[in-house]
């Protein structure tokens, strides 16, 4: 969907703006904040459309190899072993824990952009009711058909091929998930404020969202396209486009425009020579970050964040 050029001029319109996130925030439908969006009336999207053809092409090439631990995605096999205590553990200090053994048992949870499922199945295991969305149909069949082998998972984990705008648009997603995890997925996303708009659409409230991406630094470019893509091809050329990559801080602050409060931000290394992860002090390259939904309009939230 185009904006239109009355849509931008329009963007200064606080009385506008105010009836859009208030809308959005009542709980009325997506659709309808999304048409008023349309009509110019948005706080701050470009194209509404998160998707960019470039990357699901890049993806699509990819599909069937999600898998191979050894292949293209063999840091994103190693790094659960950081994400996953991350949002597990997370998930426990805000909710405490319900079922020994199933930590995250009754926690529905989305995963943005989750490939071949790779983090969705692990989060599964811990006893999450999970949804796998992913804009590359062949990745979600991989996806399907890989959990399809596991009879644990056969009734937790399930995948849609679909963006997170067209599942914000069904109401019966509106407020319904406990977490969304986007891991490695911000830096190839076309549209990131309508990315995060649309997660706390879906976000219950309170609920939290945790994000891994990569800095934008000149040490990422370096070590994360020069090094890893074109010197060691640890990871396919192209895959990365140094653009697209966020700071924390511009990340947090995007985040809290919608009406998201920050928990933590963390760093983490891969090591290419063991093919580990590790936590870091420094955020230079990768880096996790877990919010909630503080359930304020955002206005609100600056508001609120000041006093
Ligand atoms: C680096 S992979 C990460 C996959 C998975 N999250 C993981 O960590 O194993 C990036 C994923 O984001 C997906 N993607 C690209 N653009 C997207 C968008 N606009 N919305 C959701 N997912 C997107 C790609 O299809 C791909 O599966």
């Amino acid at each position: 969907m185009c904006i239109t050029k009355l849509g931008r001029l329009s963007l200064g319109l606080y009385g506008h703006l105010q009836t859009v996130c208030r809308a959005a925030w009542s709980g009325s439908s997506w659709s309808a904040v999304r048409r008023q969006r349309s009509l110019g009336l948005q706080t701050h999207s470009t194209s509404q459309n998160t998707v960019d053809p470039e990357e699901v092409r890049r993806f699509q090439l990819l599909a069937s190899k999600w898998w191979d631990e050894g292949g293209e995605f063999a840091p994103l096999h190693a790094m659960n072993d950081l994400r996953v205590p991350f949002v597990r553990d997370n998930m426990l200090s805000v909710h405490g824990q319900r079922h020994p053994g199933k930590p995250l048992a009754e926690f529905k949870i989305l995963d943005v952009g989750c490939g071949g499922g790779l983090l969705s199945e692990p989060l599964g295991r811990l006893g999450a009711e999970v949804l796998g969305i992913d804009p590359v149909d062949d990745s979600i069949y991989t996806a399907q058909m890989h959990t399809s082998y596991d009879p644990d998972l056969r009734d937790s984990v399930s995948y849609q091929a679909c963006t997170i705008e067209e599942l914000s648009e069904n109401e019966r997603n509106v407020g319904h998930f406990d977490a969304i995890v986007a891991s490695e997925v911000v830096e190839h996303v076309a549209d990131l404020d309508t990315f995060i708009f649309c997660c706390k659409h879906v976000l219950k409230p309170g609920g939290s969202l945790f994000i891994t991406t990569i800095n934008k630094t000149n040490l990422s470019y370096a070590l994360g396209i020069v090094v890893a893509e074109q010197l060691l091809g640890i990871v396919p050329t192209g895959t990365h486009d140094w653009e697209k990559f966020i700071s924390p801080d511009d990340l947090e602050r995007l985040l809290e425009s919608n009406g998201f409060s920050v928990q933590s931000v963390r760093g983490m290394l891969y090591n290419p020579v063991s093919g580990a992860w590790c936590w870091a002090n420094s955020t230079a390259i990768n880096y996790p970050v877990d919010v909630s939904e503080c359930g304020l309009h955002p206005e609100e939230h600056s508001v609120s964040a000041r006093s």
